[in-house]
């Protein structure tokens, strides 16, 4: 039988299991990725592991989260990770170098190769047919190690292109419209393969917004095949030596096919606030926009911010819009500079920020109370923008663009007829540079060149928390949550916030204030608990901390009726039990119930067990699930995967 371009990688890489959808398979990394809110953490648990050097072909640490130093807490982070990068063998790209998923694209990724990243949108080299995937920072640490990244096989869908997008439809379109179709839960358990006459008529950088915006769907990972386009872009950054080809074998077998004819699409928007809120940008003309940021890792490409400032030449943004343009990476920024566009954005009334993500985790132009702010970004989800009442809406840059010229929602095409010299943009590469393209690496410090003698710890880099065995029996419902928690509503990414996420300690007591402000105090005072939650529970970023800090509280188990994939191998990871409830039981217990859990949970977890039975208010019982791989319930029994790992070592 033939293979899909997922399982040609997987077959390369594979060190366990087999490629049966639903089971779990170990499979060999080529190269990992980490970033500077969940790097700190990554290395501390590299450094606990006891190993010397990293033993991938390549690591690479980005400081790209929280780039602008505040105080020294941050900046003693930064130089934690050029010290630990330059200690144990990676890359180290500078804070205001980029984005880590821009940057790698540009430097690293490469076809037919594994990358495991602690960032959930390290699928975007997908679209250079590059098998990415997002875990949590132990996973990458262990990785490091040269252990395999164990994940259940995906189902592999094939997106079958045709046609060719209208003007004035872009790839972020081509995303937006599967999201709609599909919602935020749509890619779970799934990898999906972009094939057909349309994927070819796409540029990288259009592949690589949808493969980064495949995270929203909460699939594993996003792949396009590689050709001619893949070849030139790589010959582009000097790099042409890296192509290989990819693609599916012609009776390849896919769990399902999703036929998307480009020509039917049209401007969207996905509007407040859930990336999946998708509706055609004409619903909300006339909507007053106050802000308009253009950049993030989802459209912060040189071609991306290209058709912005082609649109903007001779034109003014509103005077009641702000618009900030932030490249993904420096060597974004630099080439717009060297083209003059950079002056033309400027001349337009474009505010410039450095390359970082900045405002898309509510770090830096916040959107004032009560306003309308559209991005190009690839999350919305409420407060992510630093005010709780926002009102963010994702679109194409040339929606985002139209936006600024004219002060409020307006579909392209409309201001196109309005303004009659307003011609669709397309994707022109940058012709100044021919090959090369103006490649930048100044900012990244090669393992070879490291300038750190060892590890630089300041007094804001605590120790990781160990846990040793599992002893759950239940407790307090602490919490009872909604549907499609984030983890930014489990530990918000703010800047007040984030710089502790070396510290623990510190870093806990922001547990789930977004839901709750007196929960973590309450944990503490109650010595521990559970939590209870509706579907979805933990989407969005791979951030270990939404794990660590619950451990670190005492959490025993998590209630929930799904989890988001990430944030369960987390919890497995930090030795919290996530643990399946229907839709019945979720309705039936109140916040503040007892809830004992009336089976051995330890002895359980040891035997196979999967269903264990919990006692409520000593009054009624349901029954939870427990759906966890061996090799996750060895990780369990020894109360997180850092004691599991060390309990390898010693024991040989
Ligand atoms: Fe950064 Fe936002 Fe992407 S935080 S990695 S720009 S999703």
């Amino acid at each position: 039988m033939g293979k899909t371009i997922t399982e040609k990688i997987l077959d390369d890489h594979l060190v366990e299991g087999e490629l049966t959808p639903g089971e779990e398979i170990g499979i060999d990394i080529d190269q990992v990725l980490t970033q500077d809110t969940t790097g700190t953490m990554v290395w501390l648990q590299f450094e606990a592991l006891d190993l010397d050097e990293v033993q991938t072909e390549l690591a690479a640490q980005y400081c790209d989260h929280q780039t602008y130093q505040f105080d020294f807490k941050n900046t003693d982070d930064h130089r934690f990770l050029r010290s630990a990068a330059g200690t144990y063998g990676a890359y180290f790209s500078r804070p205001g170098n980029g984005i880590c998923h821009q940057v790698h694209k540009e430097n690293f990724a490469a076809p037919g190769k594994t990358l495991l990243g602690s960032d959930s949108h390290t699928p975007t080299p997908g679209g250079l047919g590059q098998l990415a995937i997002g875990a949590g920072g132990l996973d990458i640490a262990v990785a490091m190690g040269g252990g395999p990244y164990y994940v259940e096989m995906p189902e592999v869908v094939n997106v079958h292109l045709t046609g060719e997008l209208p003007e004035w439809a872009t790839a972020k379109d081509v995303a937006l419209h599967l999201l709609g179709e599909l919602t935020v839960k749509g890619g779970v358990g799934k990898i999906f393969e972009y094939t057909g006459p349309g994927a070819e008529k796409l540029t990288i950088p259009e592949r690589t917004t949808i493969t980064n915006l495949g995270t929203e769907l909460g699939a594993t990972s996003s792949i396009f095949g590689t050709d001619e386009k893949t070849k030139d872009w790589l010959a582009r950054q000097d790099r042409e030596e890296e192509f290989v080809e990819l693609s599916p074998d012609e009776d390849a077998e896919y769990a399902e096919t999703i036929e998307v004819d480009l020509d039917e699409l049209e401007p969207l928007v996905a509007a407040p606030s859930m990336p999946d809120n998708v509706a055609p940008v004409s619903e909300y003309e006339g909507t007053d926009v106050e802000q308009v940021i253009v950049g993030s890792c989802t459209n912060g490409a040189y071609e991306d911010i290209l058709p912005a400032a082609k649109m903007l030449e001779g034109r003014e943004v509103a005077k009641q819009t702000e618009m900030i343009v932030a490249p993904g990476s420096k060597q974004a920024s630099e080439m717009l500079a060297r083209e003059g566009w950079t002056a033309e954005m400027m001349a337009a009334g474009v505010n410039f920020s450095e390359a970082t993500c900045g405002a898309c985790i509510g770090i830096g132009h916040v959107p004032a109370s009560d306003s309308v702010s559209l991005r190009t970004f690839n999350r919305n989800f409420e407060g992510r923008s630093g005010i709780e009442d926002d009102s963010v809406f994702l679109c194409s840059p040339e929606v985002a663009t139209a936006a600024a010229i004219t002060g409020e929602i307006v579909d392209p095409r409309d201001l196109a007829d309005e303004l009659g010299d307003l011609e669709a943009p397309g994707l022109e590469m940058g012709t100044k540079y021919g090959p090369g393209m103006g490649k930048d690496d100044s900012d990244i410090i090669s393992p070879d060149e490291a300038i750190d003698d060892g590890l630089v710890k300041g007094p804001n880099i605590g120790d990781v928390p160990l846990k040793d065995g599992i002893d759950v029996d239940g407790g307090e419902a602490l919490l009872k949550m909604e549907d499609n928690i984030t983890t930014d509503h489990i530990i918000p990414a703010t800047a007040d916030i984030l710089k502790f996420r070396s510290n623990i300690e510190k870093l806990s007591e922001f547990t789930l204030s977004r839901v709750d402000d007196t929960f973590a105090q309450r944990a503490l005072d109650a010595d521990g608990g559970v939590l209870v939650a509706g579907e979805n529970y933990g989407q969005g970023s791979s951030r270990e901390h939404a794990a660590l800090c619950p451990m670190y509280l005492g959490i025993e188990a998590v209630f929930a009726q799904s989890f988001a994939r990430i944030h369960k191998a987390n919890l497995f990871n930090f030795g919290i039990v996530p643990l399946a409830i229907d839709a019945e039981t979720y309705e039936k217990i109140d916040q503040g119930d007892d809830i004992e859990i009336v089976d051995d949970v330890p002895a359980g977890v040891n035997s196979g067990e999967t269903e264990f039975t919990a006692r409520v208010n000593d009054d009624w019982e349901f029954t939870a699930e427990l759906d966890a791989s061996e090799r996750e319930r060895e990780i369990l029994a020894s109360g997180g995967k850092l004691s599991w790992v060390k309990q390898q070592h010693d024991g040989g």
